[in-house]
């Protein structure tokens, strides 16, 4: 499978100074044939530890949030911009984006989603080019991404929900959006996922 040929590169990459701090690098995880790929920004402790996406704090808040949806983490990709986790979950550097985007890319034209949400600032950067998430956040871009257009759905980190969680009904309001976009009469999204 393509997705786990670009994973065991990954796992054996060092290009960037995050190889030397990592205990896993985490590849991301999720269907080939998703339509709809979330972003995050880096692994934080549990990633780094289990090699997995999400299964720390602000990981069981995105399975809550997927489910208050109705959609189920196994239905879509998930991965982040930076695949090693930064020390101390450090903002990831210019540099080290930038080592590792040739990843994401690679995943994105692989599972080639319709949708793609962007959690937190790196990653609506990385996708939009924007700098500001909060100005960003509340809509549904068409944009080319890396190939082809697509819908971006840019939103909070969930992290940043957990620290502050007046900020939740942000993200629920962005996932909201999601939900919209995939029951959209002749969107197709209902069919696939
Ligand atoms: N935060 C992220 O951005 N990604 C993860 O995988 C976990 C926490
Ligand atoms: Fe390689 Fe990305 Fe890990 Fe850096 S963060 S070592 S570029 S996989």
């Amino acid at each position: 499978m393509r997705l786990e040929e670009i994973a065991e590169r990954i796992r054996r990459c060092e290009k960037c100074p995050l190889h030397t701090s990592r205990k896993r690098a985490v590849p991301g995880e999720g269907r080939e044939e998703a339509r709809i790929m979330f972003v995050g920004e880096a692994p934080g402790k549990s990633e780094d530890e289990m090699g997995r996406p999400f299964v720390g704090a602000a990981g069981k808040l995105l399975d809550e949030l997927l489910a208050s949806i109705g959609l189920e983490r196994r239905e879509v990709f998930i991965t982040n911009v930076v695949k090693c986790r930064p020390p101390s979950n450090r903002d990831p550097r210019p540099e080290e984006i930038e080592a590792c985007l040739p990843y994401l890319i690679e995943q994105i034209s692989v599972v080639d989603p319709d949708i793609i949400v962007a959690l937190g600032r790196h990653s609506a950067g990385v996708l939009l080019g924007s700098e500001s998430i909060m100005r960003v956040r509340g809509r549904v871009y068409e944009v080319e991404v890396f190939g082809r257009i697509r819908k971006v759905i840019p939103t909070l980190h969930p992290a940043a929900a957990l620290y502050n969680p007046r900020l939740r009904p942000l993200i629920e309001w962005d996932l909201g959006e999601l939900k919209r976009t995939i029951s959209s009469r002749g969107s197709g999204l209902e069919d696939w996922i």
